[in-house]
Order: structure tokens, then sequence, then C-alpha cells
């Protein structure tokens, strides 16, 4: 008897569970865009090196293309459709309006979630390789320009938008610390 090559598995995507039978060399970013019809996260270079597919894992800003769907199964996902609340946008969404963070658009769902990944990771005390003394007694890190182009440098824009893309985290971050690395709340069922 062969080896199956496929499975029914349950993700958990948006506050909704999506009940799905996927082939096991099926990528997070696939099932999401060509099973889930969820396609606000892009696929740019399917190979881990752009970011654009960029969702929150369980809270953490992760390449949709580089993980297997069956690896994230009963993991609380979130997509760029999932950030706001309702009809009020996540403070990094609304900041990147407001400063123009984008040219085309096509990286931006993945610089959001990206960004709020990062400003969790930040609020919790995270060092990057642009950190001076992290010492404890120095205190927090500043989210200088250098510190947020360090930490958003996995998210490629080949319209380099970067100049405002660093104003928008920035402005976020300045605007209220703590709702801008907010992860939504989930909660809720669905099959497909
Ligand atoms: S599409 Fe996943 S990193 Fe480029
Ligand atoms: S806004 Fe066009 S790729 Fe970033």
């Amino acid at each position: 008897m062969g080896l199956s090559t496929s499975s029914v598995i349950t993700l958990h995507v948006n506050g909704e569970k999506h009940t799905l039978p996927v082939d096991h060399r099926t990528t997070l970013l696939d099932a999401l865009r060509e099973r889930l019809d969820l396609t606000g996260t892009k696929k740019g270079c399917d190979q881990g090196q752009c970011g654009a597919c960029t969702v929150l894992v369980d809270g953490r800003r992760t390449v949709a293309c580089l993980q297997l769907a069956v690896a994230a199964e009963g993991r609380e996902i979130t997509t760029i459709e999932g950030v706001a609340d309702g009809d009020r946008l996540h403070p990094v969404q609304q900041a990147f309006i407001d400063l123009d963070g984008y040219q085309c658009g096509y990286c931006t769902p993945g610089q959001i979630c990206s960004a709020i990944g990062m400003l969790a990771e930040h609020a919790a005390g995270w060092p990057s390789a642009a950190s001076g003394d992290i010492r404890p007694a120095v205190g927090p890190t500043p989210l200088t320009p250098e510190e947020i182009r360090e930490r958003m440098s996995g998210n490629l824009c080949r319209c380099s938008a970067y100049t405002s893309i660093v104003e928008a985290v920035a402005r976020a971050a300045e605007a209220d610390a703590s709702s801008a690395a907010r992860v939504p709340e989930q909660s809720g069922e669905a099959a497909v």
C-alpha cells in the first residue's frame, strides 16, 4: 500500500476555521490564495527572498511561501484581510495610507503584516543587527529609521518606496505603540 500524498487539514485564518484536503506539497501561500481565495497575500519570488507573502502565524511574521500548509494546521494565521478591526483600519494600514507607503501596492500586504510583527518584536525587547547597546540597564532600543530599515529588510519593494515605508512604520509606532503591535483577535468557524 502506497503512502498517502494528501491530508484533510483545518486552517485557522482570520478567526475562521477552514477544513480542506491538500496535497502535502501545498505551501501555506498557495492554500491561502488558490484554495481559500485570500488573494491579499502576494506571491513574488515564491522562494523566501522578497517578503511579499508575509503573514502572521501565531503572531510571528512568516513567509507563507516557505511554510507547508500542513505545518500551519491548528495555528492562528492572520493575513492582510484580517488585520483591520471591522471598519477600523489597523494603525499600520492607516499610516501606510496617510504617508503613501506604497506605489504599485504589490509588496504592501507583506510590508504591513511584517511591520505589525516587527513592532510586536520590538515591543517585546528583541534586538536587531542595527541595535547598539542592548544591555537591559540601557533600556529599550529606540525605533530609529536605521532600526526600521534593518528590521524590515526582509521585505523588498520593487517600486523602491522605502522612504515612505519607513516613515509609515515610524508613524504607526509613534501613534500608538501598543495597538500598532496588536495582532488581531481571532475566533469563529467556517469550512470549505
Ligand atoms: S513570495 Fe514568499 S518570500 Fe517572496
Ligand atoms: S509598492 Fe510596488 S513593489 Fe512595493
